[in-house]
């Protein structure tokens, strides 16, 4: 096979191996930086994969954008650390003014704030300690100080979520000492979304007292792109004076999208926001972003070190709004990235993909051997090959034939999950690159490969 058209070497775990030792032979002697530059580009690099290629459908990452390369580059040049006023006054102020920026384009209050975060299940998880944080104010004692055992009945507090949502919530659970069995998870519906009309039977199951401190929507699920309804969830919220958070890893950017914005309904309720921009905004890994709708919240994060951050100190301080000490600039490459396009063109940017992926499942729905398995409401596509000649038995074992295939082609990467206890196909259209007729090609190799399957099953 032509190399060049593969997205990485193709090369298995012990031939990357293989290449890769040379590179941690450590020496007495350094190496000049022609050897080294020689030995990253032909033992590293061909073993990395090609995110900007059309062929790249699988997961969430992305090339760097032009404008957040510039950002990128003078930010690693100056290595800036933007713990606090003295280590960068620069960088603390841009990071000030940018998570402002950032609130403001997403249409939250005067009064929001937001932190930059390593990424995604970080944030995630500190929006569920600052909703448990608020309830045990609620209840009259500081969570920071006593830990759980504050609470009166620490085994009865819940949080709600989808059976859609993220595994990092599992991990902020686990992490807070409340264990997984403190999450109710709602029932999905056809289109992999929380089902609401769930609530009120789920809420009942077991009968137990339960202590509901925290509900969460995620606006663009992991497995479909599915924006889960916020409106409802904020009414449960209200209900059980519970806090808020919309999981927007993923989705929020679509917010910005004037014709996704009705799916977006509510979301003027939710308490605290996760974004990630190093998933579809073109910023370097990692970025991401936490907004809370009152600035105040972030305030429960803060501890003070007397050699550098001090209460009484008068500057800006973002470490004291999450927890890393030594904190990147990640502000700077998503701010000339947005400057760099404009808005417009971050638009279109963001509207391609989904406009390709909708256009493939479109057309897919006339097809009698592809099973679409749900709408989609953004850039993710899953699907099941079900040929006429491959036994319904055995239709899990070929979606993971063609995937273990493709993946080992190493000429176009696709995704594959568990939806509804089946195995399916996911196809991401993350980047503009990938365009409708970059995923006709995907579906003609799949195709190709379910046809082997009849001769080959595994
Ligand atoms: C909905 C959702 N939430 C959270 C995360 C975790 O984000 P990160 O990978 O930045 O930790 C992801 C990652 O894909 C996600 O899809």
């Amino acid at each position: 096979m032509n190399k060049e058209k593969r997205i990485y070497s193709g090369a298995s775990p012990s031939e990357v191996e293989a290449d890769l030792y040379e590179l941690v032979n450590f020496q007495e002697q350094g190496l000049p930086m022609e050897i080294l530059t020689r030995l990253i580009q032909e033992r590293l690099v061909p073993h990395l994969v090609r995110y900007d290629r059309p062929e790249f459908q699988s997961l969430y990452n992305f090339m760097p954008e032009k404008g957040a390369l510039l950002g990128a580059a003078v930010a690693l040049r100056h290595n800036q650390g933007v713990t606090n006023w003295q280590v960068s006054p620069g960088g603390v102020m841009l990071e000030e003014l940018c998570t402002r920026a950032m609130c403001g384009l997403f249409g939250l209050p005067a009064n929001s704030d937001a932190t930059f975060m390593y990424c995604g299940t970080y944030a995630n998880q500190q929006a569920v300690y600052l909703a448990l944080h608020r309830h045990a104010e609620q209840m009259g004692f500081d969570l920071s100080s006593r830990g759980i055992r504050g609470f009166p009945h620490p085994d009865r507090l819940r949080v709600v979520v989808s059976e859609e949502a993220h595994f990092s919530l599992r991990h902020a659970v686990r992490m807070l000492g409340l264990g997984e069995e403190c999450m109710i998870r709602i029932p999905v519906d056809e289109d992999y979304g929380m089902d609401v009309t769930e609530i009120p039977r789920q809420l009942k199951k077991g009968g137990q007292a339960r202590d509901i401190f925290c509900v969460v929507s995620t606006a663009g699920t992991t497995s479909t792109g599915t924006i889960e309804p916020i409106q409802a969830l904020a009414e449960l919220c209200k209900r059980e004076e519970a806090w808020l958070h919309v999981d927007g890893a993923y989705g929020l950017a679509f917010s910005l999208l004037p014709e996704l914005s009705r799916r977006f309904t509510g979301l003027e309720s939710a308490d605290s926001l996760t974004w990630d921009p190093h998933k579809q905004f073109g910023v370097p890994i990692p970025s991401s972003l936490l907004f809370v709708r009152r600035a105040a919240d972030l305030k429960r994060m803060a501890i003070y070190g007397e050699y550098f951050n001090r209460k009484d100190d008068p500057e800006p301080n973002p470490g004291l709004k999450s927890p890393p000490s030594t904190r990147p600039l990640s502000a700077l490459p998503l701010v000339t990235t947005v400057r760099y396009q404009g808005l417009a063109k971050l638009r279109e940017r963001l509207r391609a993909p989904l406009t390709a992926i909708r256009k493939l499942s479109e057309q897919l729905e006339a097809e009698a051997d592809i099973e679409v398995c749900h709408t989609p409401q953004t850039g993710i596509l899953c699907l099941r090959m079900k040929p006429p000649h491959v036994p319904a038995t055995e239709l899990d074992s070929l979606q993971r034939f063609i995937y273990d295939h493709i993946k080992q082609e190493g000429r176009r990467s696709i995704s594959m999950t568990r939806l509804a206890d089946r195995t399916v196909l996911r196809l991401v259209a993350l980047s503009p690159s990938v365009t409708f007729e970059a995923l006709k090609e995907t579906i003609s190799d799949i195709r190709a490969l379910a046809g082997r399957f009849s001769s080959r099953p595994v």
